[in-house]
């Protein structure tokens, strides 16, 4: 089984000598972190600089871009591609909804994003999720319903298999990030992603015949030091996606120590 994954989004924060200050405390701490995988999406101008800075980088720190092009070049006036990235990034967040919502992203594109990245072998982190929330404890079937509505996250997942085909699935990461839950305080429980993250791997398992351990899902959404623990203790989830707390180096080392300390048993 792959390690969890740890990825900070760091959003449209933090100057260069900032972004330097924060790297390098992250670095500092991640040294003594075990078994987790640590994904740093900075904005994209500084992840060169940061990358060169980063002279002896911990083998666990790996660096991802928060948004990329549907081709590797042409006429796209500010658009950054996989190409352009392939070697210091190894991630890119495809389809966040900030992405879809501020400027429009739509399914299409995430598609041909997604294409792209394993185009460039860089892993894919394609973020799904709901409006509103969903009502499992008493509505669940009707609930799994919805998700299979048109742009359901089931839906959603349809759409990319039918792209990209079944076989290509254990080569991306899904990000299951409720909007609801994005930067609002408002966390969902350990026990609701655990139940989505079921769902979703049933619903590959059993249409699509992908295999359990191929399949990885994280979370995001006020992910933060106090309620990390909360979804590493749950079975179905396979890392995480934070934003605000990804941008204090104290905060985020907490959290991948936590990750690490509950899934090697010692913070059971
Ligand atoms: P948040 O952001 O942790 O600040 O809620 C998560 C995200 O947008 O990926």
């Amino acid at each position: 089984m792959d390690f969890p994954l740890i990825v900070g989004n760091w959003k449209m924060n933090s100057s260069f000598s900032e972004s330097l200050v924060l790297t390098g405390s992250i670095q500092k701490c991640i040294e003594q972190v075990k078994h987790v995988n640590i994904v740093l999406c900075p904005p994209a101008v500084l992840v060169y600089p940061i990358f060169d800075h980063l002279k002896a980088r911990s083998k666990n720190i790996y660096f991802g871009l928060q948004n990329i092009a549907w081709e590797d070049e042409g006429s796209y006036t500010g658009e950054i591609s996989a190409k352009m990235v392939k070697g210091v990034c190894d991630y890119a967040i495809i389809g966040h909804s900030e992405r879809r919502g501020i400027f429009l992203e739509t399914e299409e594109m995430v598609h041909k994003k997604i294409k792209y990245c394993l185009k460039n072998s860089i892993t894919p982190i394609v973020c799904i999720g709901e409006d509103e929330r969903f009502l499992l404890e008493d509505h669940y079937k009707a609930e799994v319903k919805r998700m299979s509505n048109n742009g359901g996250i089931l839906d959603q997942i349809e759409k990319i298999v039918d792209l990209i085909g079944a076989d290509q699935i254990p080569k991306l990461y899904f990000a299951y990030e409720p909007i609801w839950a994005i930067g609002t305080g408002n966390a969902a429980t350990g026990a609701y992603v655990s139940t989505i993250s079921y769902t979703i791997r049933n619903y590959l398992k059993f249409k699509h015949k992908v295999d359990d351990q191929d399949i990885k899902i994280i979370y995001g959404g006020s992910v933060d030091q106090d309620n990390v623990k909360e979804y590493m203790l749950q079975p179905n989830i396979d890392g995480l996606l934070v934003g605000k707390s990804s941008l204090k180096a104290k905060d985020f080392c907490k959290i991948c120590q936590i990750t690490s300390e509950v899934k090697s048993g010692k913070g059971l």
